[in-house]
């Protein structure tokens, strides 16, 4: 019997995070982190060897329900900690997708799985951005609505909003992810910025303000202007605090690691998960995350995205 093994990448934001469901630029990067599946045709949908029910995943639900094929056995094994911000959910979506395209001898060009993760994500969600799916699926960095930065890669509309996305070329810069330990689901905080955001008009302003220094970022990363990156990227987190979507402990993080690193901030949804420092001095940086009760990731780029495999 044919199986399919498919993989893709986490991802962590330098900028843009939240700001980029209404539309503003955001920049990431893909991580040697990855989330892998392996599908094979079966009696009944089962995860991991056991009989499972499709209800409680909603994004292999969502996905399933395109392919009008027999259910399927999943085996699922993942490197990239479930509600950490560091983007699992997108990497599973884009991983079955392209897993079940292939078992079902479909299209797997990278914008098709692009447009399919990124519905199954909205779906799972109820709101959110391609932003973390395309990552999953072209690896490397990418750019969402910031003209002129790389090679267009696809553009994705959902309701009134539309993402232009950018492949780009990100300079040799260290980052090292600090992890709360903290498990915080995106969709409950992509729904409080919103409903701060419709409630009030000093947060929209906060979410412009978001994208503007996104855009600055940009300027900042083609320049490979580290200090004036890091200051971006702090300002950044203070804006995202101001939304609701920091704690203590990520605060903490930020704080400790900020001696040490030309810029600090949340990465992904918030409310736990993780934080990224830029620097250049990678094992004070470290010490200083366990010092807070944190554990430091240390990550590599310039990573492939989505592929596949049958054996
Ligand atoms: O926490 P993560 O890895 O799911 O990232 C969420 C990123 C948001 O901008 C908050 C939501 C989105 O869909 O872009």
């Amino acid at each position: 019997m044919t199986d399919v093994v498919a993989s893709a990448p986490g991802k962590f934001v330098i900028l843009g995070e939240h700001a980029v469901v209404y539309g503003k630029p955001a920049i990431t990067v893909a991580i040697d982190r990855r989330f892998t599946v392996k599908i094979r045709k079966g009696p009944e949908f089962m995860i991991n060897n056991e009989p499972a029910d499709i209800n409680q995943n909603p994004h292999l639900k969502y996905i399933s329900s395109l392919h009008d094929s027999v259910p399927v056995s999943v085996f699922m094994d993942s490197r990239i900690p479930p509600g950490s911000g560091l983007g699992s959910s997108a990497a599973l979506s884009a991983a079955f997708s392209m897993a079940m395209r292939t078992m079902n001898g479909l299209k797997t060009d990278p914008e098709s799985i692009a447009r399919e993760s990124f519905d199954a994500e909205y779906y799972a969600q109820g709101r959110g951005s391609p932003m973390d799916t395309s990552t999953a699926v072209h690896g490397h960095g990418i750019a969402l609505n910031i003209p002129n930065c790389g090679e267009k890669l696809w553009t994705i509309d959902k309701n009134s909003n539309s993402w232009d996305i950018y492949g780009i070329d990100i300079p040799q810069m260290t980052f090292v992810i600090g992890y709360t330990g903290i498990r915080a689901p995106t969709g409950p905080l992509v729904e409080k910025v919103r409903k701060y955001k419709d409630s009030n008009k000093f947060a929209a302003d906060v979410i412009d303000e978001i994208g503007d220094v996104t855009l600055e970022g940009m300027e900042a990363i083609k320049r490979n202007d580290l200090v004036r990156l890091g200051e971006l990227m702090t300002h950044d987190h203070k804006l995202l605090s101001i939304l609701g979507v920091s704690c203590d402990e990520l605060n903490k993080l930020v704080d400790v690691t900020l001696p040490y690193s030309y810029g600090a901030k949340l990465t992904g949804s918030g409310g736990g998960g993780c934080m990224i420092s830029l620097t250049d001095r990678p094992d004070e940086v470290s010490k200083a995350i366990l010092s807070r009760g944190g554990v430091p990731i240390i990550i590599s780029t310039k990573v492939e995205g989505v592929r596949a495999s049958m054996t």
